[in-house]
C-alpha cells in the first residue's frame, strides 16, 4: 500500500476560550483517495481542516504532508509545504465582477510575488494552464464570462480549478456542496471523485449529506466530540455507524 499522502497523528486543538475542539484525530489521505469526513455541527471538521493548513497551530499532535511534518517546518519551507494543499470552502468565494479565467488564474499568485500580482495583475504565463485547469472542470466554454453570472454549481466548479492550478497534491473541501441543489452537488461530488481517481490527488471531503458520503466516498471517517468514532472503507460503512454520529450520547 502507498504511503499516506496526508497524515495527521493525534491532533489535538484548544481554542483560546477553553473549547477543546479536537482530542487526539488521526487520519490518513492517500493518493487517489477521495476520504469523505461526516459528523455532526461543532464536532471539530472545520476546526480539523484548519489544522492541516495551519491556519490554526495545533495544540497537539502532527500533520505530514509526503515525508514532511508541517510542525517542525517554519518561514519559507512552510509557505512551499502549504502550496501543495489547496482548501475550497462552502462558497466559491470569487471576484464576481472579473472574467472565469482571472479568478482561476488567481490560483497560481502563489507562485508570484512581483509587483504585477500585488496590484490586481495576471501573469500571462499562466493563463494556458488556467484553460487547462478549466478544462478538468468542464467548462472551457465559460474561460471570458463574468464570475458573478455563474450558477452556484459552476462557480464551485471555478473554485475547484483555481484550487488545481496551484498545483496540489491534496484537496481539502469543507462542506462544498452545501449550498447547492442535489444535481449540482451530485456534479462537484463526481468532479472531486474523479481528481482524485483519475489524476491521483488525494482529497479528503467534509460532508453533511450521508446520501453522498454512501455513494461517492473511497473511505469515511466519522467524527465525534473531537474525536474519530470509525474510520472504514465505504463497502463496510452501515448505517448504525453513521447514526451513531447524529444521536446523543449516552451519559
Ligand atoms: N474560533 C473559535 N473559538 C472558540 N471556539 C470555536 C471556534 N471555532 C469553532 N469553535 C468551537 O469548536 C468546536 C468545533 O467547531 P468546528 O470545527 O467549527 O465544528 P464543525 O465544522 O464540525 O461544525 C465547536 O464547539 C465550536 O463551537
Ligand atoms: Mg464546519
Amino acid at each position: 500500500m502507498p504511503d499516506a499522502r496526508l497524515s495527521v497523528r493525534g491532533l489535538g486543538l484548544r481554542y483560546p476560550n477553553g473549547t477543546h475542539a479536537l482530542r487526539g484525530v488521526d487520519l490518513e489521505v492517500r493518493a487517489g483517495e477521495l476520504l469523505i469526513v461526516l459528523g455532526g455541527n461543532g464536532c471539530g471538521k472545520t476546526t480539523l481542516l484548519r489544522c492541516v493548513t495551519r491556519a490554526l497551530a495545533p495544540t497537539t499532535g502532527e500533520v505530514w504532508l509526503g515525508g514532511q511534518n508541517l510542525a517542525s517546518l517554519n518561514g519559507e519551507q512552510l509557505r512551499r509545504a502549504r502550496q501543495a494543499l489547496a482548501l475550497i470552502g462552502q462558497h466559491a468565494a470569487l471576484v464576481r465582477r472579473r472574467s472565469v479565467i482571472a479568478n482561476v488564474a488567481c490560483g497560481a499568485l502563489a507562485r508570484h510575488k512581483t509587483i504585477w500580482t500585488n496590484l490586481g495583475g495576471l501573469p500571462s504565463s499562466e493563463l494556458p494552464g488556467a484553460l487547462t485547469c478549466l478544462g478538468q472542470v468542464g467548462l472551457s466554454d465559460l474561460a471570458e464570462r463574468r464570475a458573478g453570472n455563474l450558477s452556484g454549481g459552476q462557480a464551485q466548479r471555478v473554485a475547484i480549478a483555481r484550487a488545481l492550478l496551484q498545483h496540489p497534491l491534496v484537496l481539502l473541501a469543507d462542506e462544498p456542496v452545501a449550498s447547492l441543489d442535489p444535481e449540482a452537488a451530485n456534479e462537484i461530488m463526481r468532479l472531486l471523485r474523479r481528481l482524485a481517481h483519475d489524476q491521483g490527488l488525494a482529497v479528503l471531503c467534509v460532508l453533511h449529506q450521508v446520501d453522498l458520503a454512501f455513494a461517492y466516498a473511497d473511505r469515511v471517517v466519522g467524527m465525534r466530540d473531537g474525536q474519530v468514532a470509525f474510520d472504514r472503507q465505504r463497502a463496510h460503512l452501515a448505517m448504525d455507524d453513521v447514526q451513531s454520529l447524529y444521536t446523543a450520547r449516552a451519559a
